[in-house]
């Protein structure tokens, strides 16, 4: 069975409401997949469903080669298969480091030092609650704390939410860091469409819950005009 995550004719939704319909998407070990599509397209929902958050109404998840469909958040996590969520998943009373010790319970306690390497804008910030930081270090907190964990592969949920594009053009370099130094497969979420094509190895766009295109980046960043009519879909 092949290394990495694979999602086939994945469909889910709530209170028996079908939101995400027979998606299929591979994420490969040292690659990175951008998840594209408007507001309400089913991306989270997706995300939600691949880390066990939300019980698939269909279709089957598998990560290297091991079924996951049915585990729940914790084993899946413990699989390497990490999700920094939209909300960034953090903790507004606990400082910087108390962060990074719980996510090192989880991980590689060496590779705290090489993460606070690769986000040098946290150490001076060891000491200080979450909820003090800027959107931007709260950003690095969250992708550093997934880092620790060393996953093999990262999904991230709108890693732009409220953040100003050098910012983002900041972090991309770390994530496309760890995905070429330690072959992490990447899964990122994102409403900027051209950044995320041109960080990205390949696409998917998802509107109305159906996955409309999937290629190459650079094929998808030269239709651009058709991913972004795609938005506007209305079947
Ligand atoms: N907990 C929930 N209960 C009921 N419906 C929900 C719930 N969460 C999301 N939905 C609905 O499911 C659909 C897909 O939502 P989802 O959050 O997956 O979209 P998204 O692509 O992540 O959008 P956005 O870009 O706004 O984050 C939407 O119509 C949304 O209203
Ligand atoms: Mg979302």
């Amino acid at each position: 069975m092949s290394a990495g995550l694979s999602v086939r004719g994945l469909s889910a939704g709530y209170n028996g409401l079908v939101v995400v319909r027979e998606a299929s998407l591979d994420v490969a070990p040292g690659e990175v997949v951008t998840m594209l599509g408007p507001n309400g397209a089913g991306k989270t929902t997706t995300l939600l469903s691949i880390v066990g958050a939300l019980r698939p109404m269909a279709g089957s998840i598998t990560f290297d080669g091991e079924d996951i469909t049915k585990k729940g958040t914790d084993a899946i996590s413990r699989l390497g298969l990490v999700l920094v969520p939209d909300s960034r998943g953090i903790f507004f009373d606990l400082t910087v480091k108390e962060h990074f010790r719980l996510a090192v319970a989880k991980g590689d306690k060496d590779g705290l030092d090489a993460i606070l390497d690769r986000f040098s804008a946290l150490r001076p910030l060891l000491n200080r609650r979450a909820g003090l930081l800027s959107g931007g270090e709260q950003q690095m907190l969250a992708l550093g704390k997934a880092l620790v964990m060393k996953p093999k592969v990262l999904m991230i949920d709108e890693m732009s939410l409220g953040l100003a594009p050098l910012i983002v053009q900041s972090l991309m370099p770390i994530i496309r860091q760890a995905a070429e130094e330690d072959g992490m497969g990447v899964l990122l979420v994102e409403q900027h469409i051209e950044m995320a094509l041109r960080f990205a190895d390949r696409g998917v766009v998802l509107n109305r819950g159906e996955i409309r295109f999937e290629g190459p980046a650079s094929e998808l960043l030269a239709n651009r005009d058709e991913v972004e009519a795609s938005y506007l879909a209305r079947t």
